[in-house]
């Protein structure tokens, strides 16, 4: 039986991968979130991973709020970097293979054509570089490691995009939504299928892989999508430009990202972006979003 560690799990990822795990009896999984293991605390993520025995770490953990990093650094690096360093140095150690995931902002977005695994990365947040600096750590300390960047995740859980949109469209009526940032809405549930995938792979293959649902979107497509799939056809979208919806952080204009090498080596398939779009709307409570 496989024995994994899943940390932050109880984040938009984290949660998705415990609703798979529920179906597989051939899986032990150790669920944790800051209360169970602080990530942050080296001492605990050394005896952790050392007594735990697993086969995998799948760190779902993170700083995820972009713009509150750009005023608090020390906290985002505390978390997207220097806790990556504690487990990838414990697992190291055990002989633990580690599943990161990464994201979309190392890039600058000044591409207008997919980032590949070889492009250079160029962040221009604070989120973005403390997120690099966390695939430098495992790169330096555990290189067996898998690296997955993602981007624009939603998902039933917590709070995101969709469900945003779902609220604030119907309280309002109308709204604003910036056309000219282009990326692919990416559904956890997909991610967390391609985690598994690659957990159980017959061949583990480390280095860095990109990830996210097929398409391509604006954030405007996005949420116009969003209300008609969940039936406010009649809620207004109006496109707006990121400079007249000025936020702390700078994100990239353009981060669609390349998945040819998470296909060829892991055999992954991937849905398209409005396909699971539809299957994460019809899973959410209308009534509590
Ligand atoms: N969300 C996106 O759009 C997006 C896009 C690209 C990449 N990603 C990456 O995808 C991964 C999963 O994202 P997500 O949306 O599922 O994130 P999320 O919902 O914000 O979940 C992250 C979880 O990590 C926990 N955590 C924070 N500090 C921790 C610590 N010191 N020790 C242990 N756990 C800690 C959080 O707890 P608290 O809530 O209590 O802080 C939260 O439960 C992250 O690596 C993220 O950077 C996300």
């Amino acid at each position: 039986m496989k024995k994994i560690l899943v940390t932050g799990s109880n984040g938009q990822l984290g949660r998705s991968l415990r609703r798979l795990a529920e179906k597989r009896d051939d899986l032990l999984v150790d669920f944790t979130d800051v209360a169970e293991l602080d990530l942050t605390d080296r001492q605990a993520v050394e005896e952790t991973v050392a007594a735990g025995g697993y086969d995998f770490i799948i760190n779902c953990a993170a700083y995820t709020a972009v713009d509150k990093a750009e005023s608090d650094e020390v906290t985002a690096a505390r978390i997207n970097t220097e806790a990556v360093g504690n487990i990838a140095r414990a697992a190291r150690a055990a002989k633990t293979r580690v599943i990161h995931i990464s994201t979309d902002y190392v890039f600058s977005g000044k591409h207008h054509s997919p980032y590949d695994e070889l492009d250079e990365p160029y962040p221009t947040s604070v989120y973005g570089r403390t997120k690099l600096e966390g695939e430098g750590m495992l790169k330096s300390f555990c290189p067996d490691s898998v690296i997955i960047r993602t981007a624009w995740l939603y998902s039933e859980f917590g709070s995101n995009f969709v469900k945003t949109i779902l609220r604030k469209g119907v309280e309002l009526g109308a709204l604003k939504v910036v056309s000219d940032q282009i990326g692919t809405p990416t559904y956890a549930g997909d991610l967390a299928d391609a985690i598994m995938a690659i957990a159980d792979a017959e061949e583990w293959t480390p280095g860095v892989y990109h990830f996210t649902d097929e398409g391509v979107a604006s954030w405007y497509d996005f949420a116009i999508e969003i209300l008609r799939i969940g039936g406010h056809p009649e809620v207004k979208v109006a496109p707006c430009a990121t400079r007249d919806y000025p936020t702390p952080a700078c994100r990239p204009s353009y981060s669609v990202l390349d998945k040819s090498k998470i296909k060829r080596i892991y055999g992954i398939e991937i849905p398209y972006w409005r396909d699971s779009l539809a299957k994460c709307i019809a899973g959410l409570d209308m009534q509590n979003l």
